[in-house]
C-alpha cells in the first residue's frame, strides 16, 4: 500500500504521540540579537557577556542532536535570539544536518551575506523561516531599532531565493507595523507562497528591556486585525490562488487527525498540542521545557542526558492541570487559550487570562453577527 506525504505524516505524528517520541524539537542556540525587538520575549543584546558565558558550545548541542536524534527526533527547529549571531552557527547547523534531521531555521535574515546563502544554498534546510518586521527602514527602526535592517533583510531574501532556498516568510503583528501588512504581503508573495502571522504576543519570558505587554494590539484590536487581513487574503486570493495565509501559526500547535485511542489521550492532557507529548524546547542556556512560552515542567538535558530530561518533562507536563473555567466555557472554540499562554500570562495553569476572554468574546459576538446577517437559505 502507498501513502502519500500528509497519511504519512500524520501516521508518524500518530505513532510518536502513542509513544512518547520526541519526534519534533527546537534548540534555541543563543539568546542574544543583533535586533532589539519591542517585543521579544528573549533577547539579549549582541556583546552580552554574561549571556554568552551562559551559552552552550557547538559541540555541545551537537551531542545532544545525537542524543535527541536517537530518542526519535525528526524535525528540528533551529531559533535564537538569531543565530547566525554566532560564529560557530556553520559547524552546528553542518553537523545537525549530517545526522539527517529535517531542520528549520528560524531567523530575521539581516547578517546573511551573500557568502552564507551560498553555503546555505549548499546544503539547505527543510525550511528557511524569516521574520519579517515591517516594509520600510522607518518601521524596521520602530520594531527592531535597526533602520537598515529592512534593506538587509530584503537583500538576504534576494540572495536566499536565488539559491532556490524553500522559504518561509512570517510576521509578528504589534503596534508599530500593524499598519504595513499590505507590503508585507506583498514581500511574502515575492519570495515564497505563504505568510505566517504571528497573532499572539507573549509576555516576556526573559531577556533583557523589551516590552511585549506595551506593544502588543489591545485584545479587540488584534481580533479586528485578524478580520482585516482575512478578508485582504480573500481578495488577494482571487487574483492568486497559491499564496497562503496562516494566521496563529505556532511551531507546536497540532493540526493532524489521530486516531481515536490518540484523541483520547490529547482529551486527558491539558496540553492540545505536541508540547510535553511529542515535542520538546531547549533553552540557549540549557533547560529542556515544554515549549518556548514556559518556564516549566523543566529539566536539564546537559546535566541528566537527553532521554532522562525528556521523560521528566513529559512527567510533569501530565501533571498540569487543566482549567476548570476554560473547560466549561462558553466562547472556548473562538479562543487562544493553552497551558503556555494561561501560564505566561497568568501565574497560574488553572486561570482564565484576560486578554484571552476578552479577544475570544470579542471574535464570538463577530462570529454571531456575522451568522445574523446572512440570509437564512430554504432547502427546496
Ligand atoms: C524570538 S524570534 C527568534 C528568531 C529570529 N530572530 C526571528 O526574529 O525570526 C522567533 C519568533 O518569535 C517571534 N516573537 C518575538 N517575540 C515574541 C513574543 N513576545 N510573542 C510571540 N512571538 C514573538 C519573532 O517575531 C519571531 O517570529
Ligand atoms: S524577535 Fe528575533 S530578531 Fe527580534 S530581537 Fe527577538 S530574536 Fe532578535
Ligand atoms: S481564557 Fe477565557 S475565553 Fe478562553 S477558554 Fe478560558 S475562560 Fe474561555
Ligand atoms: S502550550 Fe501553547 S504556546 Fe506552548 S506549544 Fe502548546 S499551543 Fe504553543
Amino acid at each position: 500500500m502507498s501513502l502519500n506525504w500528509k497519511e504519512f505524516n500524520k501516521r508518524l505524528a500518530a505513532n510518536a504521540l502513542e509513544n512518547g517520541i520526541p519526534i519534533s524539537g527546537a534548540f534555541e542556540l543563543t539568546s542574544r540579537c543583533n535586533f532589539k525587538c519591542k517585543m521579544c520575549y528573549v533577547a539579549c543584546p549582541a556583546n552580552d557577556i554574561n549571556a554568552i558565558s551562559m551559552e552552550r558550545s557547538a559541540d555541545e548541542w551537537i551531542e545532544m542532536g545525537k542524543q535527541a536524534r536517537d530518542a526519535g527526533l525528526l524535525y528540528l527547529i533551529l531559533t535564537g535570539g538569531e543565530v547566525f549571531i554566532r560564529p560557530d552557527f556553520q559547524k552546528i547547523y553542518e553537523a545537525l544536518c549530517n545526522m539527517g534531521l529535517n531542520l528549520t531555521i528560524y531567523t530575521n535574515a539581516s547578517l546573511i551575506t551573500p557568502e552564507k546563502a551560498r553555503w546555505i544554498g549548499s546544503m539547505p534546510p527543510s525550511k528557511l523561516s524569516v521574520t519579517v518586521y515591517g516594509a520600510s527602514p522607518e518601521t524596521y527602526e520602530r520594531i527592531t531599532g535597526s533602520a537598515d535592517g529592512f534593506n538587509r533583510t530584503i537583500q538576504a531574501l534576494d540572495n536566499l531565493k536565488a539559491q532556490n532556498i524553500n522559504l518561509e516568510i512570517k510576521t509578528t503583528v504589534v503596534e508599530g507595523n500593524y499598519r504595513d501588512y499590505e507590503q508585507i504581503y506583498k514581500i511574502a508573495h515575492t519570495y515564497c507562497d505563504n505568510l505566517g502571522i504571528v497573532n499572539y504576543i507573549s509576555p516576556r519570558r526573559e531577556g533583557c528591556g523589551s516590552d511585549p505587554m506595551g506593544n502588543r494590539l489591545s485584545s479587540i484590536d488584534i481580533v479586528n486585525y485578524e478580520r482585516y487581513i482575512t478578508e485582504y487574503g480573500e481578495k488577494m486570493r482571487q487574483k492568486d490562488k497559491n499564496v497562503e495565509l496562516k494566521i496563529g501559526q505556532d511551531e507546536m500547535e497540532q493540526n493532524n487527525l489521530f486516531s481515536d485511542k490518540v484523541n483520547k489521550m490529547l482529551e486527558e492532557s491539558a496540553f492540545k498540542c505536541q508540547a510535553g507529548k511529542t515535542g520538546f524546547w531547549i533553552t540557549w542556556d540549557g533547560r529542556l521545557l515544554p515549549c518556548g512560552l514556559l518556564n516549566e515542567p523543566v529539566a536539564k538535558p546537559f546535566e541528566i542526558g537527553f532521554v532522562n530530561a525528556w521523560q521528566q518533562v513529559r512527567e510533569g507536563c501530565m501533571r498540569v492541570p487543566k482549567c476548570q473555567e476554560c473547560m466549561e466555557c462558553d466562547v472556548r472554540s473562538e479562543c487562544m487559550v493553552c497551558p503556555g499562554r494561561l501560564m505566561t500570562e497568568t501565574g497560574c495553569f488553572t486561570k482564565p487570562a484576560s486578554y484571552l476572554c476578552e479577544s475570544a468574546r470579542y471574535r464570538a459576538s463577530l462570529k454571531k453577527q456575522r451568522v445574523q446577517a446572512e440570509p437564512v437559505k430554504i432547502a427546496t
